[in-house]
This record gives structure tokens, C-alpha cells and sequence, in this order.
């Protein structure tokens, strides 16, 4: 007689696939690039802070004055148009950041590097003490499609982790952001204004904050994501920022 053979990693690919097929959440608004060229061209900031650049392709939609990128793994060379660190987000807000941004301060970022909790808040922390109050934070991956995008241990191609959890904290802990939660294809796109570079509340109280929002359970948030998160059209986003360039 034939031996089945259990294979614990096709297992769990089943499992997550049955899992997935049941909550599968799709994220059908313009790609989260058309955004990007958009608030690149209304705002015309001088200073781009990018954390993730991989490639450079959302990098490559950038026309500031001072264009830096942040990546321990960039796949980019570095040229006249751009400064890449080649270091962690965490390394580089320690080490460069200081002296950086002690003139100039940050016009825009993008948050899209390390797709965990912890990292992103970090990020978002750090990008908002060294930010022009009227500074644009925009973070990638904030809508989970499936279960295991959604897994703090990457199983898939497109992998957004749980970098929810941080739009979860922001609406709870600091009502005085504005944060608008794009339908930006393939995983979502938040871009947060208002910002205050002397609020201290997320960093003095990071390791009560991360425990808590670490409770809300990954399935729970997927199945009321779009109740939860408020979900606004990138269609009308994109429209209100042509309109708001041109007035
Ligand atoms: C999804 S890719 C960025 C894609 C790029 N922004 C784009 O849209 O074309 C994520 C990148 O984050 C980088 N990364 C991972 N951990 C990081 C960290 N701790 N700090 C900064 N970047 C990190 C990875 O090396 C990877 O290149």
C-alpha cells in the first residue's frame, strides 16, 4: 500500500489557503504609486524621506530637492538625484537623522519598510519628530487582502504584515492626526496630516501601546477591516488633489 507522506508545509499552505479563500478582501482603487506622483507633484516638497525603497520604484517618483532613501537590502544604485542609506530604518534615524533634518525638516515620507508593528510605529514616530507640522506622512500595506498577507511571518509575494496595527494606535491614541485610509491598490495606502513633531505620548508609552494593540486578533480585525479602517476612495482623493493644485 501506498505511504502517505504528511508534509507540514504543504499542510499549512492548505490550511491557509482554505483559511484565505473564505476572507479574501480585495483593495480595487488606483495603485498606491498614483498617489504618490500626486502628492509629489501638489506638494513639491523639498525634502523625501523614503523608509523601503527595494527597487526605487516608488523612489523613482520623486522630484524634491533633497531625495533620500532608507534600506539595509536597497536594489538601487545610489546617483546625483538620490542619497540612499544603506542601513535599517532604526539605524538611521540614530546615527544620521539628527543632523539630517536639524535645518530641514521632512515635507513628505513614505513608511514601507519593515512590514511589522513595532517597526512602522518606530518609523512613524521618528519621521514625525523630524516633520514640518504641515508635513504628509503616507504608509504603505495598511489593508490586509487574506489572512496570511496579513501574518507577522511572511508567507506571501505581496506581504503586508501587521502594519494595520499602527493606523489602529494613531486612531486611538492620537485623535489629533488627521489620517485618511486610501482604497489604494494592491494593499491600501494612509496618508496622515496634522502632524506634531513635539508629541512624546507614543514614544514614552511604546511598550504598553505595542502590548495592547498587539491583542487585537490578526482574523477578527480582517473580518471588519473596511469597518474598521474607514476606507475612503483613492478616486476622490486623486480628484481633490488636482483640484486643491489647481485653486
Ligand atoms: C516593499 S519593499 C519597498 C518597495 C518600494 N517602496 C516601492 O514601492 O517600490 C520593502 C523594503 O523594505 C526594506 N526593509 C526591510 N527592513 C527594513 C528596515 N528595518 N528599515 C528600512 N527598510 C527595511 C526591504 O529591504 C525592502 O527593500
Amino acid at each position: 500500500m501506498e505511504k502517505i507522506q504528511f508534509n507540514l508545509k504543504d499542510y499549512i499552505k492548505f490550511v491557509t489557503e482554505e483559511i484565505d479563500n473564505n476572507i479574501y478582501r480585495p483593495v480595487r482603487g488606483n495603485s498606491y504609486l498614483e498617489v504618490l506622483k500626486a502628492l509629489h507633484e501638489y506638494l513639491k516638497p523639498n525634502t523625501y524621506l523614503e523608509i523601503g525603497v527595494a527597487g526605487g520604484g516608488s523612489l523613482a517618483l520623486a522630484d524634491a530637492e533633497r531625495i533620500i532613501g532608507v534600506d539595509p537590502a536597497p536594489n538601487l544604485a545610489e546617483n546625483e538625484r538620490y542619497k540612499i542609506y544603506p542601513k535599517t530604518s532604526d539605524l538611521f534615524f540614530e546615527e544620521d537623522a539628527p543632523q539630517l533634518f536639524a535645518q530641514q525638516k521632512i515635507d513628505l515620507a513614505f513608511i514601507d519598510g519593515m512590514h511589522l508593528f513595532e517597526f512602522a510605529l518606530r518609523d512613524f514616530i521618528n519621521i514625525e519628530r523630524y516633520s514640518h507640522k504641515e508635513g504628509y506622512i503616507a504608509i504603505h500595506d495598511i489593508l490586509p487582502r487574506t489572512f496570511s498577507e496579513a501574518s507577522r511571518g511572511r508567507m506571501t509575494v505581496n506581504w503586508t504584515g501587521d502594519v494595520w496595527r499602527l493606523i489602529i494606535t494613531l486612531r486611538k491614541y492620537r485623535p489629533d492626526l488627521n489620517i485618511i485610509v486610501l482604497d489604494s491598490a494592491p494593499t491600501g495606502l494612509a496618508v496622515v496630516t496634522n502632524l506634531n513633531p513635539d508629541s512624546n505620548f507614543l514614544r514614552e508609552n511604546f511598550e504598553d501601546i505595542f502590548k495592547e494593540i498587539m491583542e487585537v486578533k490578526t482574523m477578527s480585525f480582517l473580518e471588519a477591516r473596511d469597518l474598521v479602517m474607514h476606507t475612503f476612495s483613492t478616486q476622490l482623493y486623486l480628484m481633490n488633489l488636482v483640484m486643491k493644485d489647481m485653486s
